[in-house]
């Protein structure tokens, strides 16, 4: 596996790689983005490249939020790389991938007002800038998220469209642990109590799909349940938003549909966990 740092080095790399499927992280790479490499690797098969980048975007950052403290640890990351089978990592500095005078970004005013982007102001302008100057960087053919950042993927898949870039875009389901705690970076932050109370999340997600299943289909009446589950099983968390939308647009909805997600956030201590549910996939 070939590890660049540079864009001219990238340059050089991509005018010989042929077809190529993007993972883009902000590494402490966990067994959820292994995931996401393997099936960049599925998708590639034997002939096309595979290649993930690692890079901590400051632009996606809140002045309040983690990014001096976001971990960093990328020697684990590259060899998690390595064995998911991908070719090439792209692992810039901030100064490589940003110059001290820029002035130009995207940004979205959508599907960004809702859901995380109603608690973080600009937070996916920062990701659709990055992604998009990773994609002109990289011009992959084809690129894989992960559906934990359900909001984010739906922007991605705007960004894709409204921009016509090139790049065919892959959802994958969130990879969990054991007890249904979808993994995340963030996990590290919590206390022992708080992470023996975190899988409530996914419990409830998944106790409101059953109702739904069986003919609940208010709004009202699924956040209901799904707030009392958490008062009852993660009394350590501050539910943030608890939403039902359209899987698309992201728009609220009153009554939910085979094309509806529901999302939650909690706050615990000193992390702030997210989940999501697909009524029907
Ligand atoms: P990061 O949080 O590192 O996530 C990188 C990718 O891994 C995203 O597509 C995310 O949805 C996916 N992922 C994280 N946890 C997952 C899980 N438990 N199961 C499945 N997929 C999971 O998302 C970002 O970085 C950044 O915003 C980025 C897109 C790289 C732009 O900076």
């Amino acid at each position: 596996m070939t590890l660049i740092e540079t864009v001219q080095d990238l340059r050089a790399w991509r005018k010989s790689a042929g077809h190529l499927v993007f993972v883009p992280t902000m590494g402490a790479l966990h067994e959820g983005h292994a995931t996401l490499v393997r099936e960049a690797r599925q998708l590639a098969g034997p002939q096309s490249k595979v290649a993930a980048s690692i890079f901590v975007n400051p632009l996606q950052f809140g002045p309040n939020e983690d990014f001096d403290r976001y971990p960093r640890t990328l020697e684990k990351d590259l060899s998690m790389c390595a064995e998911a089978g991908a070719d090439m990592v792209f692992a810039p500095s901030v100064q490589e991938v940003y110059h001290a005078n820029r002035s130009i970004q995207i940004r979205e005013s959508r599907l960004s007002n809702v859901l995380c982007g109603a608690s973080r102001p600009g937070h996916f302008d920062g990701v659709c800038t990055v992604v998009a100057k990773l994609f002109n960087l990289l011009q992959p053919d084809e690129a894989v998220f992960g559906k934990k950042d359900y909001q984010q993927l739906a922007i991605i898949r705007r960004l894709v469209r409204d921009l016509d870039i090139p790049v065919i875009v892959h959802g994958i389901e969130t990879v969990r642990e054991s007890d249904g705690l979808a993994m995340s970076s963030r996990n590290r932050y919590l206390s022992a109590a708080e992470r023996a109370q975190a899988p409530a999340l996914r419990l409830a997600l998944t106790q409101a799909r059953a109702a739904w299943l069986s003919g609940v289909t208010g709004s009202q009446k699924l956040i209901e349940l799904i707030r009392n589950v958490l008062a009852n099983e993660a009394s350590l968390g501050r539910p943030d938003y608890i939403s039902l939308v359209d899987q698309e647009t992201l728009q609220p909805q009153q009554i939910a549909h085979e094309h509806s997600l529901i999302a939650l956030a909690v706050f615990f201590d000193q992390a702030r966990l997210i989940d999501n549910i697909e009524l029907s996939h």
